[in-house]
C-alpha cells in the first residue's frame, strides 16, 4: 500500500482518491479547512488544521496538490523533515534559485523530489536525449481563450518566451513548460502558447531536438469533471505515487 499525506484537498486529490486504488491517505491539510474535513471524511483521513500537523503524519510521502505558493511556503520545510515530496504545482519550481536550494536540502535529508508528467508525457525521453547534447526542447501549448482569461477570433500567439516568464503570466495554466525546464535545463526551453477558439481541449505539442534526433509529441487532452484541469494531469499523479511505492519499476 502506498502512504501519502496530501496537501491540497481538490480537484487533482479528489482524482488521487479515487482512482488510486492501491493509495492510502494518511491525513490532509488543505487552507479551507471546511474542504480538509469532508475530503477527509470521505477517504477515512485524518484532517489536519495546520502545515506542522501534517508533517506529523508517518507517511513517507507528501503529495502537494494546492498552488505554486504552497510549494514555496512548504515544500522545503517537507524535505528537511526528511519526508519524500511531490509536487503538482510545478509552477513552484520556477525561480531556479529556489529549486537549487530545495534540492540541496532534499539531498542533505536523503530524501526525493517527484515530479509527474501531468499534462503531457514523454519525459522518458527527454532524459534519454539528455544523455547526449539536448539542442532544444519547445513547447505549444494551444488552449481554449477563456481558459487563457484572454478573448480571441482566432488562433492568436498570446505569449513566447521562457518558462519561467510563462508562468509569471500563466501560474495555474503553463506547470508543463517548469516540468521541461527542470528535465532539459531552464535555458534549453522555449514556450509559445496559443488561444484558438477552434479548440475545446487543451493541446500540448512537445518538440524536443539534438543529438538523438527529432522527437515531436502532441497531447489532445480530456478536461476532468471540474474542466479546470486535464484528466491525464490528475491521472499522472496517481500513476506516478503507485511507481514510487511498485516493486517492479518501468
Ligand atoms: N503539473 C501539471 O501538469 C499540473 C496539471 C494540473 C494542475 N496542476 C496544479 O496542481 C495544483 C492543484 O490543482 P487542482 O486542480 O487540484 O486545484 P484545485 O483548485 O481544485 O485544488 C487546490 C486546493 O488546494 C488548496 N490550497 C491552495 N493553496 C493552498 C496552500 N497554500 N495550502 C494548503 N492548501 C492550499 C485550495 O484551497 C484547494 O482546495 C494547482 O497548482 C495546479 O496548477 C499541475
Amino acid at each position: 500500500m502506498a502512504r501519502i499525506a496530501l496537501i491540497g484537498c481538490g480537484n487533482i486529490a479528489t482524482i488521487i482518491a479515487e482512482k488510486g486504488t492501491s493509495i492510502e491517505i494518511d491525513a490532509v491539510y488543505d487552507l479551507d479547512q471546511e474542504r480538509a474535513r469532508d475530503f477527509a471524511r470521505g477517504v477515512g483521513a485524518r484532517p489536519c488544521t495546520s502545515f506542522e500537523e501534517l508533517l506529523s503524519s508517518d507517511a513517507p510521502l507528501i503529495v502537494e496538490a494546492a498552488s505554486p505558493k504552497a510549494v514555496q511556503q512548504h515544500a522545503r520545510d517537507v524535505v528537511r523533515a526528511g519526508k519524500d515530496l511531490m509536487v503538482m504545482s510545478v509552477g513552484g519550481l520556477a525561480d531556479a534559485e529556489f529549486r537549487k536550494c530545495l534540492i540541496e536540502d532534499a539531498s542533505a535529508s536523503g530524501v526525493h523530489i517527484y515530479i509527474p508528467s501531468g499534462a503531457i508525457g514523454g519525459l522518458d525521453a527527454i532524459s534519454s536525449a539528455r544523455v547526449g547534447k539536448l539542442e532544444m526542447v519547445v513547447l505549444e501549448t494551444r488552449k481554449p481563450p477563456q481558459s487563457l482569461g484572454v478573448e480571441a477570433d482566432e488562433a492568436t500567439v498570446i505569449f513566447e518566451g521562457t518558462p519561467a516568464e510563462a508562468i509569471e503570466r500563466f501560474p495555474r495554466n503553463i506547470n508543463v513548460a517548469v516540468t521541461l525546464a527542470v528535465m532539459a535545463g531552464d535555458e534549453k526551453v522555449r514556450v509559445r502558447i496559443i488561444a484558438d477558439p477552434l479548440v475545446s481541449h487543451n493541446i500540448h505539442t512537445v518538440r524536443v531536438m539534438g543529438e538523438t534526433g527529432t522527437i515531436t509529441m502532441e497531447f489532445d487532452n480530456a478536461p476532468s469533471p471540474n474542466k479546470a484541469t486535464s484528466l491525464i494531469a490528475g491521472y499522472s499523479a496517481v500513476a506516478l505515487i503507485e511507481r514510487i511505492f511498485a516493486t517492479v519499476q518501468c
